[in-house]
């Protein structure tokens, strides 16, 4: 099997290479070389692996046209976790080095402490990490992910952590139930006491130290999740920064986690909450219509401060929050994003 070299370069100029064989792809080499670029879904339809190949030859398996349109394709995108090499590479990532981590990633097992339906079709699974010699406790950055096995299968499902580090070793997660979906199909009949396979923490969509730059986070769905994290992180940490929270969903009964921000807003009072319902009821008193157009309203209003933007939720309110903001004169660097996937 032929090895070709392959280089990437950072948006701040730096350079990570690592070697990858013609039946590997680019993440999983890296990841064997300890090199952990950013990456999410792993199977080419979440778009956190884009990075564009300027030299060499290679072959592009199959990717979702939401995530790496056509037009892309044509100037040389690829996504890393698709992408087999046939000739030495050359590529450009659209992120800065910081945001590559240099360590083995940590695989251990979980025992389901509780599931529970929370919303119309979300579901909450508490897992406690078995201790290991590393010991018990659960650590990660908020934000972060983790991919949980597919008990009878090699498959792996992503999902982001809701809570933050404990002693405990809990990790909680809110997941939306696919019909079909191999995990959804897991979870319907999952009982306290499974063992589960899990790997992470993943991911580098975290709270970045922006000096006094105000916090606004924007979720749709279950993108609300490292949101909540997040936002946990700061009450635990008695960050009194300017934060604002916009959570939107389509019915008032697919919201989730009303007590838990009102326990936050405790901690942090000057946290401002906009829910934004796109088919409200009658009765519905806070924003009627979609988390852009209430974002909309508020970007307009002259800032003296522009806020970083932490988002996440689907392909479409990611898509559209970034061109809003970049027209709004927000600079790429106040922008941090997650798409949210199916599974
Ligand atoms: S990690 Fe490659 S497309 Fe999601």
């Amino acid at each position: 099997m032929t090895n070709y070299d392959i280089t990437i370069h950072t948006r701040d100029r730096q350079r990570v290479s690592f070697v990858c064989s013609e039946a590997e792809d680019l993440l999983s080499a890296a990841e064997r070389e300890n090199i952990l670029l950013p990456s999410q879904c792993r199977k080419g339809t979440c778009g956190a692996c884009v990075a564009t190949v300027t030299a060499g030859a290679y072959r592009l398996g199959e990717v979702s046209t939401e995530a790496l349109p056509e037009n892309a394709q044509a100037r040389g995108d690829v996504l890393m976790c698709r992408t087999y090499p046939q000739a030495d590479l050359i590529l450009e990532a659209p992120y800065d080095y910081d945001y590559i981590r240099f360590e083995r990633i940590p695989e251990r097992e979980a025992e389901v402490i509780e599931v529970t339906m929370v919303a119309t079709g979300t579901r909450r699974l508490l897992l406690r990490l078995q201790p290991d010699e590393q010991g018990g406790t659960a650590e990660f950055e908020a934000g972060q992910f983790m991919e949980i096995q597919v008990p009878g299968s090699d498959a792996r499902r992503a999902y982001s952590l809701a809570n933050n580090t404990n002693w405990n070793g809990d990790l909680e997660f809110f997941i939306t139930l696919r019909p079909g979906g191999a995990f959804s199909t897991y979870l319907e009949s999952a009982l306290v006491g499974d063992r589960l396979n899990i790997r992470g923490p993943l991911g580098t969509f975290t709270l970045r130290e922006n000096g006094l730059r105000p916090r606004w986070f924007v979720g749709g769905g279950t993108g609300l999740v490292p949101l909540l994290s997040m936002l946990r992180r700061m009450a635990d940490w008695g960050e009194m920064l300017p934060a604002r929270l916009y959570f939107g969903a389509r019915y008032e009964d697919e919201l989730f986690c009303q007590e838990e921000i009102r326990q936050i807003q405790d901690k942090l009072p000057q946290l401002q909450v906009k829910m934004c319902l796109s088919r409200p009821g009658n009765q519905w008193a806070d924003y009627r219509g979609s988390v852009i157009n209430a974002l909309r309203d508020d970007l307009s209003s002259s800032l003296s401060v522009l806020p970083d933007l932490y988002v996440c939720g689907s392909t479409r309110l990611v898509q559209g929050v970034t061109e809003l903001a970049l027209s709004q004169g927000l600079p790429d660097s106040c922008l941090q994003f997650e798409r949210f996937l199916s599974a």
